[in-house]
């Protein structure tokens, strides 16, 4: 029997608004002379479970590096948590990261869980919410990189907002800026940040990170297109397309993008025609990037964020950092 979770749903995905404008958004994406799509697309439902798999594989190792730290330094993280606290957990995916926090014993009084992909999210929910039952719990579909929009009836007090796995790395340090800005404006001074970055290493390992053996990096790139054929009614062919991703060291970003293998017209219905995107042979679609910090890029990044109190706690081989900071209030 399925437990009460409260899931407000901000934003509809499936709206047809919401579908015409991401539509606009990927068709605009796809015509500009440097195409691209955006990150976003990578998590229909087999892409979040095709990531799922990634932060499995040997190559990956930030989630298992940031794990290891979340057990190192548990007491610590503990501590900056306090009690009685709301944990307000941004692009939750499986609830995994949370719900471990959960069994090690971190307990917030509120969860609140917050990502794109509202259907996973209601399914992971429901299932923490059967072996956690004393933790109010809500589940919220939203893009909350364009906006951070909570619950009216949400405590403004120790709200911690939750943002682990590097994904402050899938902005620009200038986007990543304004929303962190953005976070700390939803809190008070009890509140805090709980945030994991990936940091700056060698290229071979990093390299490897977002091109592995076994090629699930590679699905979850060219699921994007599968993803745009189905929202777009578009025409690519995958076989068409291969998974390009290495270092970029003099910008600290991971850049990833999918190739085109020939020559080839991809389309898509606009008003009463089809709306046409020649690609040459080796053209690329910008994909993903996945900056990387050092500790103090990172610190200045926050401070100039608007962000006190920084704390962070990394790996023995320094791959890896969780930062706890408080908002300057
Ligand atoms: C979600 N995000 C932190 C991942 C990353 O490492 O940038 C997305 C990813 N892309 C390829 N592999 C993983």
């Amino acid at each position: 029997m399925a437990l009460p979770v409260k899931l407000l749903q901000f934003l509809d995905r499936d709206s047809p608004r919401q579908q015409a404008r991401l539509r606009q958004e990927l068709a605009a994406g796809l015509m500009a002379p440097q195409a691209r799509i955006a990150p976003k697309f990578f998590y229909d439902s087999l892409g979040s479970r095709l990531f799922d798999a990634i932060t499995e594989l040997p190559e990956y190792y930030l989630t298992r590096t940031e794990a290891a730290i979340f057990v190192e330094h548990l007491p610590a993280i503990r501590q900056s948590l306090g009690e009685d606290f709301t944990l307000i957990d941004l692009g939750c995916g499986n609830c995994g990261k949370a719900g471990r926090l959960f069994h090690a014993g971190v307990l917030p009084a509120r969860y609140v869980a917050v990502d794109i992909s509202v259907n996973f999210l209601r399914d992971s929910l429901q299932q923490l919410k059967r072996e956690l039952p004393a933790i109010e719990m809500t589940g919220i579909g939203l893009d909350f990189t364009d906006q951070v929009q909570l619950p009216d009836d949400l405590p403004l007090p120790r709200r911690m907002f939750f943002y682990p796995g590097s994904s402050i790395g899938n902005f620009s340090p200038l986007e990543a800026e304004g929303f962190l800005r953005r976070l700390a404006a939803q809190m008070d001074a009890s509140g805090g940040l709980l945030i994991g970055v990936d940091l700056i290493k060698d290229k071979a390992l990093l390299d490897a990170a977002y091109d592995d053996a076994l090629g699930v990096t590679a699905a979850f790139n060219r699921n994007l297109l599968r993803h745009v054929n189905a929202r777009l009614d578009a025409d690519f062919d995958l076989g068409d397309w291969r998974h390009v991703a290495y270092y970029n060291a003099r910008d600290a970003r991971i850049e990833m993008y999918l190739e085109a293998c020939r020559a080839l017209t991809t389309s898509w219905p606009d008003l009463a025609d089809r709306k046409l995107r020649h690609f040459a042979a080796g053209e690329r679609i910008h994909t993903e990037n996945s900056y990387k910090y050092s500790p103090e890029g990172f610190t200045a990044l926050l401070a100039s964020a608007g962000f006190v109190d920084i704390r962070i706690w990394t790996d023995p081989r320094n791959w890896f950092a969780l930062v706890f900071a408080r908002p300057a209030k």
